[in-house]
């Protein structure tokens, strides 16, 4: 009996601990295995972060992490090669090769390029926004390189080729007050877009008028020299471009006015309940007011608020955000070069 009672007293001692055991193993299993993987992130020879300008021609390196974390919070990170990197929505844009991009030379600003790096059930994007170098686009004369390209920056230190004509230029769809066939033109896209800047406008309950777009070499010499004969060179330079220096020979801009103003280019023409619409919402359709006011020392130009000019609307809305000139908006964080 005694044995009996000894044998049953080691067989529900073995139950227990088997039961215990079974009992400590699954509580292991409710436990986190640290370190876990926190997220992926990027590395790359130049600074990453999302929303970074790189310039067209650039080359980087760029890697993808495994971030960890450890029980006690603390963050550390691996590389891993099984990680794969792609480009989302922008192959035509840049090339990716062994960890290296490379953006396109003739990629414009304004532009987003993505990045997609993906490991396990976990992925992360990593979005560029192209912002040229100008420096990089003219030649040792001034003359401007990249004329074609909607983001090319012209001033008075920098001109297009003198026989520069847009070959892509059509006769405008709105509303105009001049007949002069020439400045009734510009850029298909600008045109397209002036198109819907001013039907929008018209159902904002805003009319108004096209007056000079496209002009030539030759066209902007006479506008020129004319404002010298009859303003003198000084006052002249404020308003009137020399020529090769006009932004209207590029065909991307527009002088626009409205009845409030008898349909003329006054500066009063930016108080009226159209200017200040347009000078509100013309990003929206690629336009910018290329020559502000407070900025003349900038732009070399007096206040124009009726000089629109078409960068496309990713352009026209980033510069708009920043509140920049053309100018500062190019020289500030130029790149990552
Ligand atoms: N009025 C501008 C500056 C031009 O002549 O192009
Ligand atoms: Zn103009």
């Amino acid at each position: 009996m005694k044995k009996i009672v000894l044998v049953m007293i080691i067989i529900s001692l073995l139950i227990t601990v088997s039961c215990s055991t079974r009992n400590s193993e699954t509580d292991n299993t409710n436990k986190t295995p640290y370190p876990i993987i926190e997220k992926i992130g990027f590395s790359s020879d130049t600074e990453v972060k999302k929303g970074n300008y790189v310039a067209p021609g650039e080359t980087f390196t760029i890697r993808a992490l495994i971030v960890l974390k450890e029980k006690d919070g603390s963050i550390s990170t691996v590389e891993d090669d099984d990680i794969s990197i792609e480009i989302i929505n922008s192959a035509d844009y840049l090339s990716l090769k062994e960890n290296i991009i490379t953006v396109k030379e003739d990629v414009t600003s304004g532009v987003i390029i993505s990045l997609k790096a993906t490991y396990e059930s976990h992925s992360e994007t990593l979005s560029y926004f192209i912002k040229k170098n100008p420096d990089n686009h003219i030649d040792s004369d001034g003359i401007v390189t990249d004329y074609e390209q909607t983001d090319c920056l012209v001033n008075k230190e920098r001109s297009l080729p003198q026989d520069y004509v847009p070959d892509d230029l059509v006769h405008i769809e709105v509303p105009s007050v001049l007949t002069n066939l020439e400045v009734n033109q510009l850029r298909k896209s600008a045109s397209d877009a002036l198109t819907d800047l001013f039907e929008e406008a018209r159902t904002a309950g805003y009319t108004l008028k096209a007056r000079s777009g496209y002009r030539s070499y030759s066209t902007q010499k006479s506008l020129f020299n004319n404002s010298v004969a009859r303003n003198g060179l000084e006052h002249a330079k404020k308003y009137s471009a020399p020529p090769g220096h006009s932004e209207h020979q590029t065909g991307l801009a527009m002088d626009i006015t409205s009845e409030s103003v008898n349909n003329q280019l006054y500066d009063s023409f930016g108080a009226t309940p159209e200017g200040i619409w347009v000078a509100e919402n013309a990003h929206l359709f690629g336009f910018i007011i290329r020559y502000p006011e407070g900025k003349e020392d900038i732009t070399g130009y007096e206040y124009e608020p009726w000089h629109l000019r078409y960068l496309g609307i990713e352009l026209a809305t980033d510069i708009y955000k920043t509140g920049l000139t053309m100018e500062e908006y190019f020289r500030e964080n130029p790149s990552i070069q």
